[in-house]
């Protein structure tokens, strides 16, 4: 699919008119809990009451599709573009089409390999500190010959890219053995489906640990352990990254074990920047939004106050 353009008023997108800022947002998908609460932060955020006219586009993860989407973006003369790159690789032409067109791009959540003379600002999170302290929780629980299976996120995406790094450097020098790791797009279905065919490949009783790139892979993977008559969270422990909704409650739970939070929370940040662009005020380069990290108890007690 090519994903799905829909402006702010349900009409075709136009200039906004008026004194409202046009900003096309290509975001990646709806992959996750977490893309969803993004989404949402981003649409509160650019929201006609705060003087945008929004045009929103979901390119069901596909590269190509996002990069299209940025060109209708350009082709439209909208005042401004924002991106949640799906992949790092691949934004030089468009990122310079837009330049050359005299409209910045804000990039939000996640980074590209590009120079970053081709956009203005990124506000986004430290993906490589996140499987850092994945890694680090790891470290301190396994003491003893740990076998590992990885689920990763989209392949070529900056938080899968830097989450392994992160963790794998944590966990150097332990006895912990990373024994297989394949993608699962973000996704709880292809985290279910990679986490089956590890235990079909390993058996249930050869896999102590997973390491999910994200919450959602990680509740697919406790639903094939579950099915193959394991206890996730015992016999299978399990750390994530994201600490969405469904994700702390399995941890609240027992049955993942430690999360380390990513805060899909950024509209407002890039609204903010945004105008401050479009005003012609200079703006830092990269702004990181903090994350922490959560244990049984902690997720207990955070839980009811979460808004996502
Ligand atoms: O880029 C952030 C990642 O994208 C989140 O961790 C994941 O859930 C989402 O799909």
């Amino acid at each position: 699919s090519s994903g799905d353009t829909e402006s702010s008023d349900g009409a075709a997108p136009a200039d906004g008119g008026g004194d409202m800022i046009t900003v096309g947002f290509a975001q990646t998908g709806s992959e996750s809990g977490w893309r969803s609460a993004n989404t949402e932060s981003m649409k509160t955020a650019f929201s006609e009451d705060n003087g945008f006219d929004l045009v929103f586009n979901a390119a069901d993860n596909d590269p190509a599709a996002q990069i299209q989407a940025v060109r209708s973006f350009i082709n439209q003369g909208v005042d401004a573009i924002v991106i949640a790159p799906i992949v790092e690789d691949g934004w030089d032409d468009v990122l310079q089409e837009a330049s050359d067109a005299g409209i910045p791009v804000i990039l939000e959540d996640r980074t590209v390999s590009a120079s970053d003379d081709l956009y203005a600002s990124w506000v986004g999170l430290d993906f490589q500190l996140e499987g850092q302290k994945a890694g680090e929780w790891a470290a301190e629980t396994f003491t003893e010959p740990t076998n590992m299976v990885v689920l990763e996120g989209t392949t070529g995406s900056a938080p899968a890219n830097d989450r392994a790094t992160g963790f794998d450097m944590a966990i150097e020098g332990t006895p912990i053995e990373k024994i297989d790791s394949q993608t699962g797009d973000f996704t709880r279905d292809g985290g279910k489906t990679v986490m089956e065919s590890f235990l079909q490949k390993y058996g249930a009783d050869e896999i102590d640990l997973v390491y999910a790139h994200n919450d959602d892979m990680a509740l697919g993977a406790i639903e094939a352990i579950e099915a193959a008559g394991a206890v996730p969270g015992e016999d299978i422990m399990i750390v994530s990254i994201d600490a969405v909704h469904d994700g702390m409650q399995a941890l609240a739970d027992g049955k993942i074990n430690y999360i380390v939070e990513c805060n899909p929370l950024l509209g407002d940040k890039a609204a903010e920047l945004v105008k401050a662009v479009l005003a012609g005020d200079s703006v830092e380069k990269r702004t990181i939004v903090e994350d922490q990290a959560f244990d049984q108890e902690a997720a207990i007690e955070a839980l009811p106050n979460r808004s996502y």
